[in-house]
């Protein structure tokens, strides 16, 4: 009897405990939210590898290649708890910036680690704050932000842009056709003075042209203006939802005939793979870097330069759900780091590791 009775307090401090720990840690699919386990997926996807599953350091198995700023303590609330959401957030969804350069470091609010890859073009804005979510559950906070209130603002934003959109249309398409009635009215006037006046009607065509102008009326302007506002909350609010989608990259000419110019879109690629894109962070070259992508030593043998360009524009166009995050690149920087993967051009590993019989 006294035995059974124990049993059943130790199992209630169990749940108890259970409970508790539920509440406190992640990872409890039971009382989870679903942007908790959304948060939690995308980390574990993304970010794992560098940053360890519960944000401490040495825990991920790349923790250890990184070059230096190596990741910091994510469960490490004293320090983590001094960042705001929003901050947070600018790192994980900012802009890769050329960190050699002098402004780039002085500009306090840039997170300038190419090392820490940006997730604004890979991921929607609401999975980044999922994800910032789970950062704070790292160090026993939680999000404080209001991402509802963000995706509603973003709502109505689009819906007072859309309004002016399609009123200052209403306007222009009125005033437009104002204008052309008053234009045939004056060239029919002007045909019916030239045939009183007795000229050639061949030559009215002439008078008539003088009606047409190229400037564009006011309502157009304002017209152009609304659209260009309307095209900006668009985007906004569908990027709140929805991932970034790029039309597929084409086949690029990499030709460059010009053997200096070549070397030094080379030299250029290789300062970006590193000062702008950290791409070593992820990647190997002989002894140095990442273990999260394949090495690239030999990738100027093993690859070819146009699915190179092409899968660094835009990872996911050709794997949706490849760990490599789309950077942001442009034509020119994709070009010069596409021309710097082609010198990579390493001997075959002398004793390469036997296949098995
Ligand atoms: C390739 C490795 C790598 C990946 C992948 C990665 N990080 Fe980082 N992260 C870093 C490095 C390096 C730093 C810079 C050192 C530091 O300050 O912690 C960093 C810094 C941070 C910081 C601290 C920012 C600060 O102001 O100090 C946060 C937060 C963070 N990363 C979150 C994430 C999240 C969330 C993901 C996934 C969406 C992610 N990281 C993916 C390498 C990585
Ligand atoms: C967050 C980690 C990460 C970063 C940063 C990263 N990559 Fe990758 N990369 C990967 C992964 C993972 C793969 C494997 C692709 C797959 O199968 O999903 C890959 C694949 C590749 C490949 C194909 C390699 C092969 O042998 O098939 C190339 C080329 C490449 N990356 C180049 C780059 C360059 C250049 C940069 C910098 C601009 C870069 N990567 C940044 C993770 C990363």
């Amino acid at each position: 009897m006294k035995g059974e009775q124990g049993m059943h307090r130790v199992w209630i401090k169990g749940a108890i405990g259970v409970a508790l720990g539920c509440a406190v840690i992640s990872g409890c699919a039971l009382l989870e939210s679903e942007e908790a386990a959304k948060g939690r997926k995308l980390y574990n996807h993304y970010c794992m590898h560098c940053h360890g599953e519960s944000g401490q350091q040495q825990e991920g198995f790349n923790w250890g290649r990184m070059p230096d700023p190596r990741p910091r303590d994510l469960s490490e609330s004293s320090a983590m708890s001094t960042f705001s959401d929003q901050e947070i957030f600018n790192t994980i969804s900012r802009e890769m910036r050329d960190t050699s350069l002098q402004e780039v470091l002085d500009d306090e609010n840039y997170f300038a680690v190419p090392t820490m890859p940006t997730f604004k073009y890979t991921l929607s804005e609401k999975e980044v704050w999922a994800i910032v979510g789970h950062v704070r559950t790292l160090h026993g906070g939680s999000l404080e932000f209001d991402v509802e209130g963000r995706g509603a603002q973003l709502e109505s934003e689009f819906n007072a842009a859309k309004a002016e959109y399609d009123q200052a249309k209403k306007v222009m398409e009125e005033a437009v056709a104002k204008k052309e009635a008053e234009d045939a009215a004056k060239a029919e006037a002007a045909e019916a003075a030239a045939i009183a006046a007795g000229k050639d009607p061949d030559d009215i065509e002439e008078d008539y042209d003088e009606y047409e102008d190229e400037i564009l009326l006011p309502e157009e302007e304002a017209f152009e203006v609304a659209e260009e506002k309307f095209e900006k909350a668009k985007a906004a609010f569908e990027g709140f939802s929805k991932r970034p989608k790029m039309a597929q990259i084409r086949r690029p000419d990499l030709t460059v005939s010009d053997d200096g110019e070549r070397a030094k879109l080379e030299e250029e690629g290789k300062h970006l793979y590193s000062k702008k894109y950290g791409c070593h962070g992820c990647h190997s070259i002989g002894d140095e870097g990442g273990l999260v992508g394949p090495a690239l030593d030999r990738a100027g043998f093993r690859l070819n330069d146009t699915w190179v360009y092409r899968w660094i524009r835009y990872p996911q166009g050709m794997k949706k759900h490849t760990r490599m995050p789309n950077l942001g690149f442009d034509d020119h920087d994709a070009r010069a780091v596409t021309a710097y993967l082609e010198t990579l051009r390493a001997p075959k590993p002398e004793n390469p590791i036997p296949l098995p019989e």
